[in-house]
């Protein structure tokens, strides 16, 4: 099976943890761009949808689905959403596509965390894939360096030479070569320095159940 192949199974199978009549919180991502297509097709068994970007917002509402603003939303069973990595316990490195943020907080409301990915992304230790950190842009020198005193190298994320703008109009700062073995603690060391917006380290509220994509089908980790 391609990596897409393993991307559509598990979000077809994400959608058994749809609740009939709610409000479904959705990730970014390629994977999560599957489980949309899926979602549209019991569009009309639920109530809507909270985006956690703007790219889902406008993939949501391609397929005419609701779009709400969280502010409106008081409770959601599910979120579901991709990971860059993700270990068996549920702690996750996401951030990959810069929506860390909104998928943070949006993931902060929901009862679940459904996580999709493909097998590729299960991992033992954290920290292979360069961890996203959004950044305020004035403080985005001195995050860095204390970024690279805790051990990694800090880059500045960049689209043909220009700095990625996050929705929230911040710059991602991805820190490579980390081997993460504590991730409740790196987050909230790195969430406690000034400038920092979010980590994307999901370890404190990491993913309830993993779909994990496998050439043998997919597997439920929880
Ligand atoms: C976006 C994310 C994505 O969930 C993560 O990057 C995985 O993406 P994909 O499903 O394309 O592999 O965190 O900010």
């Amino acid at each position: 099976m391609t990596q897409d192949e393993l991307k559509q199974a598990v979000a077809q199978a994400a959608i058994q943890y749809v609740v009939e009549g709610e409000i479904i919180g959705v990730g970014t991502g390629s994977t999560a761009n599957f489980f949309i297509d899926e979602l549209a097709k019991i569009k009309h068994k639920i109530k809507g949808a909270v985006a956690s970007s703007e790219a889902t917002a406008a993939r949501l509402r391609g397929h005419g689905i609701d779009v709400f603003d969280l502010n409106d939303v008081t409770s959601m069973s599910v979120y579901v959403d991709g990971a860059d990595e993700i270990t068996p316990q549920g702690a996750m490195i996401k951030g990959g596509g810069a929506a860390l943020t909104r998928e943070k907080i949006v993931a902060s409301v929901a009862s679940r965390f459904v996580c999709i990915a493909d097998g590729s992304k299960l991992v033992d230790l954290l920290g292979k894939f360069p961890l996203p950190v959004e950044v305020i842009p004035m403080a985005q020198a001195v995050v860095a360096r204390k970024l690279n005193a805790l051990g990694g190298e800090a880059r500045l994320r960049l689209k043909d030479g220009v700095a990625v703008l996050t929705d929230n109009g911040n710059v991602i700062i991805d820190v490579h070569g980390l081997q993460i073995a504590n991730p409740v603690a790196l987050e909230d060391e790195i969430n406690n320095i000034v400038g920092v917006v979010t980590v994307g380290l999901f370890a404190k509220q990491g993913a309830n159940i993993c779909l994990l994509g496998t050439a043998s089908g997919v597997k439920t980790l929880q």
